[in-house]
């Protein structure tokens, strides 16, 4: 079986990738380099013992596109993680976010349409739901205006999923709403490799905590949660990586309800921003240099998700602990630093 994925290099993307590997699947990665770089190949290769197949292709070109599904008709599936994720700079230059995550979207799934295996699996975000009404958040909460193009992009991606699946019922979809992925892989071969300063809090403590970064600013903690600073659902991204490959499953062998559909990927657990950085402290063994700093606009109160319809339709859990995924994040850095 040979799957597609796209931004294959990238954080989550690469995960996948070797946990696809070692399901048995061949893969083929298309990626631009515009958020990773090909030693990831490299890290791949030593985790699997395989090296995929590498297509550096910018999906933005749609002849380039529908060349490479020429030349790759026999695709069992396409799991699509290619785009761009910083909310700040979707809002500096949103129409470089519409045209990168929505046009290449359209792009893939015209081409995928002419395959005879339809098979897609999207990347779309818990940034769907806002800020919710209730907690934890199932599939069924309302999803709320987005706050930012990028947010955006993943409501309209999810839009033209539905709308694609309506009049094509040879199209099977799954939205993964991934709460907040975080971590690396265990053996330290491929991580996170976040460009300039991280505008997310883990590679945040991380850079901390080997001199990279003076020190941590907790954004707030005045919101109404136990401590005061804000609740999010971390998710270890070799779990999320496993999500992946048991949607996948699902298309091909024909098990989904209907041809579109969306699950949450979190641990269903939500822990404050207090309790990564206790987190991080217990596993390092290091005191985390941080200080209490004003709200960060656009920040919601709590996000963790229900994740019982991906645990029975998928059988799938998040299996590692927050600690975990600190530990791994940590010696990610640490190994990232002294190459
Ligand atoms: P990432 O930036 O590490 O990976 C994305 C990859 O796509 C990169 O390797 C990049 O070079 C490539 N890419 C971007 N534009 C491309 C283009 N036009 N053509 C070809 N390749 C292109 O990001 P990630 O954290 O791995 O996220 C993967 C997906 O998951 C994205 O769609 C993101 O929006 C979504 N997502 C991420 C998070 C998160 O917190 N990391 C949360 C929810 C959803
Ligand atoms: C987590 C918590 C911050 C940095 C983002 C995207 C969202 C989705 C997931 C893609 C918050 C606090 C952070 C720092 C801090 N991605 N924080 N100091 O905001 O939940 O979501 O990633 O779809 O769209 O917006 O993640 O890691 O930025 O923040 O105190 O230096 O850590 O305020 O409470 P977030 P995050």
């Amino acid at each position: 079986m040979k799957v597609l994925v796209t931004g294959g290099l990238g954080y989550i993307g690469s995960h996948t990738v070797v946990e696809l590997q070692l399901a048995g699947y061949d893969v083929v990665i298309i990626d631009n380099l515009s958020n990773s770089t090909t030693k990831v190949l490299e890290g791949i290769t030593k985790i699997t013992g395989v090296t995929p197949e590498f297509q550096e292709l910018d999906l933005r070109c749609k002849d380039k596109v529908q060349y490479f599904f020429e030349q790759h008709q026999g695709l069992d599936g396409v799991v699509h993680f290619a785009a761009s994720k910083a909310v700040g700079e979707s809002v500096e230059n949103p129409l470089f976010y519409y045209e990168n995550n929505v046009a290449t979207l359209i792009y893939v799934l015209q081409e995928l349409q002419k395959l005879k295996q339809q098979n897609f699996i999207f990347s779309s975000s818990c940034t769907v739901y806002g800020e919710a009404d209730k907690h934890p958040i199932d599939e069924n909460s309302a999803i709320k205006p987005a706050q930012s193009p990028y947010g955006n992009t993943k409501q309209i991606g999810e839009e033209i999923l539905k709308d694609s699946c309506k009049i094509n019922s040879n199209l099977k979809t799954i939205a993964l709403r991934y709460f907040n992925p975080i971590g690396a892989h265990d053996s330290s071969n491929i991580g996170e490799l976040p460009i300039g300063i991280p505008q997310n809090l883990v590679p945040y403590i991380t850079q901390t905590a080997i001199g990279q970064r003076e020190q941590l600013s907790v954004f707030g903690d005045d919101y109404p949660t136990e401590d005061g600073t804000c609740v999010r659902d971390y998710i270890h991204v070799v779990d999320v990586a496993k999500a992946h490959v048991v949607a996948l499953e699902r298309l091909i062998n024909n098990e989904q309800d209907s041809n579109f559909d969306v699950f949450n990927i979190g641990t269903g657990k939500g822990s404050s921003v207090l309790e990564v950085i206790y987190s991080f402290e217990r596993v390092s063994g290091q005191k985390l240099n941080y200080k209490i700093a004003h709200r960060r606009k656009g920040d919601v109160v709590a996000a963790f998700a229900d994740t019982s319809k991906a645990n029975s339709k998928l059988g799938w859990k998040a299996k590692y602990t927050l600690d975990d995924a600190m530990s791994d994040a940590w010696k990610w850095e640490q190994k990232l630093r002294t190459k």
